[in-house]
């Protein structure tokens, strides 16, 4: 879907015109992938415009930023203050945000400590990654033949830019081959998760998904779908597992910020289970009324965009 410009960003602390947020082509991050950027959404609800745990994926970014040793110019208030303003200057309801800090313009090479760390948070109106019939129907998805990125080699769980160059990789392979996405699987093996998404399991009616340990980034719509199964009695496990267990899975699904929740129907050309995804249903029907604040027992996972931004602190695990 083509970009659609919305009214401001917000850049190194201001807004600024769309049409004006703009970068030399001699930005070192440009060159060398030293950028931390989170997606996050706001969704309409009763209340006005929500923004999804926001303060944890402010969170994770921050953290990005210490195992990259970025020299942050904002706290994580400033952050949050702005993905809230943003929302509201832009009069945006259901909407995609993206935060991005990086290595600026100034010297080039592949130190980035010496320039300065820019940031800017856009945001637009974006449906859902894998489609709206994806969510409806399932996706078909492939087993890459790139691997997960390792975590001797770079840090998995840090959202950095350069990291998507291994998605980058893995996605297009996929589409080229006709599939809607790609499962990566580990060095080792195991399954980790697919280019953008964290990706679970059904099997005899224990949902699961692989470790931390895999390499998968720690998404907050995976945190949030075990805190959903948790509370709706759908027996859950960490656990890892192979190519050959999501064959013969009952049930699989992708989940992120971008995709939402979205469930598998084949993967490489062979149907999972019978075709039909009653659990997945389930959860990802809990997961959109959670975000669209239709379940009051999410409440604290919703931030609201329309109200005082000082009031939209406190988005703590429910
Ligand atoms: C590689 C990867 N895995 C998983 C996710 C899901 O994370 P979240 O649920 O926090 O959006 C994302 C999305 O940011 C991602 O890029």
């Amino acid at each position: 879907m083509t970009l659609q410009p919305t009214k401001k960003i917000w850049f190194d602390g201001a807004f600024v015109p769309w049409e004006e947020a703009n970068v030399h082509v001699l930005t070192h991050a440009l060159h060398y992938g030293y950028a931390i950027f989170e997606g996050i959404r706001a969704n309409s609800t009763p209340k006005g415009p929500a923004i999804f745990r926001l303060r944890e994926h402010i969170k994770r970014l921050m953290n990005g930023t210490k195992v990259y040793r970025m020299k942050m110019p904002f706290t994580e208030d400033e952050l949050v203050q702005g993905c809230l303003e943003l929302v509201k200057v832009n009069g945006l309801n259901d909407c995609y945000i993206r935060p991005i800090v990086f290595s600026s313009y100034g010297e080039m090479g592949v130190n980035p400590l010496k320039n300065k760390i820019s940031g800017a948070i856009a945001a637009w109106e974006w449906g859902a990654y894998l489609g709206n019939e994806g969510m409806e129907k399932g996706i078909r998805c492939t087993i890459s033949s790139w691997s997960r990125i390792d975590p001797r080699t770079m840090p998995p769980h840090a959202k950095c830019s350069a990291n998507y160059a291994n998605s980058i990789l893995a996605k297009m392979d996929a589409l080229s081959a006709g599939f809607d996405e790609a499962i990566l699987l580990t060095t080792n093996g195991l399954v980790a998760e697919g280019s953008g998404e964290n990706i679970f399991r059904i099997k005899d009616g224990v949902l699961s998904t692989p470790t931390k340990s895999a390499g998968v980034l720690e998404g907050i719509t995976r945190d949030s779908v075990i805190q959903i199964a948790k509370d709706n009695g759908i027996p859950f496990k960490e656990e890892d597992f192979i190519r050959e267990d999501v064959f013969a899975a009952d049930e699989l699904f992708l989940c992120g910020t971008a995709a939402n929740v979205t469930p598998i129907r084949e993967v490489d050309n062979r149907m999972i289970g019978n075709g039909t995804f009653p659990i997945t249903r389930k959860i990802q029907d809990a997961y959109m009324n959670a975000i669209h604040g239709k379940t009051a027992k999410y409440e604290p996972w919703l931030s609201y965009a329309s109200a005082p931004a000082i009031y939209n602190t406190a988005s703590e695990k429910v």
